[in-house]
């Protein structure tokens, strides 16, 4: 038996800047589940091992017992025949054939919910959550609070060496407090490499 009984799935997004409560608010919508008696499994991507390598964990350190896996392709072998709802932390760190799975789970009935960052340090779409976006019936955007200016944060600031970081370094660095901040449009920094333009 699946989420709703005999009918299509869904898919849920949630995604925002790094702070911004992505994975508490995964927390709330699971522990919700658990009222209504619901079975589901939780999943993260391996590359992300900041506290634990079998959790997602908020900032604030709390922490829910999920699968790790490295693949999209992973999920359908972990799911036994009770479960009826999917739920991914950090999407953003999977490829794009991730989309094709999400689709799969919510026409097969699985309620799927997913949380990751809209944007990379630069500010552009981080891998596949634009698709994913796209794909969802439901999309919440949260914000944090600007670590300058205190107004709402929609980005995420990295700082190498107390210095923003340049346009052309890798997308990808698993980190915490020490390379990011969350920041607002004016606040928000990508450096160039070109001292004009970088003043
Ligand atoms: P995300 O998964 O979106 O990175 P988390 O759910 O892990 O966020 O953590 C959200 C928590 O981070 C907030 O409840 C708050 O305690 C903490 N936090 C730290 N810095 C900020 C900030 N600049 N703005 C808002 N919350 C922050
Ligand atoms: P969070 O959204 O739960 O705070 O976690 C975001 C993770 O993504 C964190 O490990 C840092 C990482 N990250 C990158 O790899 N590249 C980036 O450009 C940004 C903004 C974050
Ligand atoms: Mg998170
Ligand atoms: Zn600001």
């Amino acid at each position: 038996m699946n989420y709703k009984g005999n009918e299509k799935g869904w898919v849920e997004t949630i995604v925002g800047p790094m702070y911004a409560g992505k994975t508490e608010e995964l927390i709330r919508r699971i522990k919700r589940m658990e009222y209504a008696h619901k079975n589901y499994i939780i999943f993260k991507p391996n590359i992300d091992d900041r506290y634990s390598d079998c959790e997602i964990v908020s900032h604030n350190k709390k922490a829910m017992k999920a699968v790790g896996i490295d693949h999209g392709s992973e999920i359908k072998r972990h799911l036994k025949k009770d479960v009826q709802a999917v739920v991914i932390d950090e999407v953003q760190f999977f490829d794009k054939s991730l989309v094709k799975y999400l689709k799969e789970l919510a026409d097969n009935g699985y309620r799927v919910i997913c949380a990751g960052l809209d944007t990379d340090f630069r500010g552009l779409p981080f891998g596949p959550i634009g698709d994913i976006m796209a794909i969802s019936e439901s999309v919440t955007k949260l914000t944090a609070i600007c670590s300058c200016c205190g107004e709402p944060a929609t980005k995420t600031q990295r700082i190498i060496n107390g210095k923003p970081a340049y346009y052309n370094d890798p997308i990808i660095l698993v980190g915490e407090k020490e390379s990011y901040e969350a920041r607002c449009r004016n606040c928000h920094i990508v450096l160039t490499g070109n001292e004009e333009d970088d003043k």
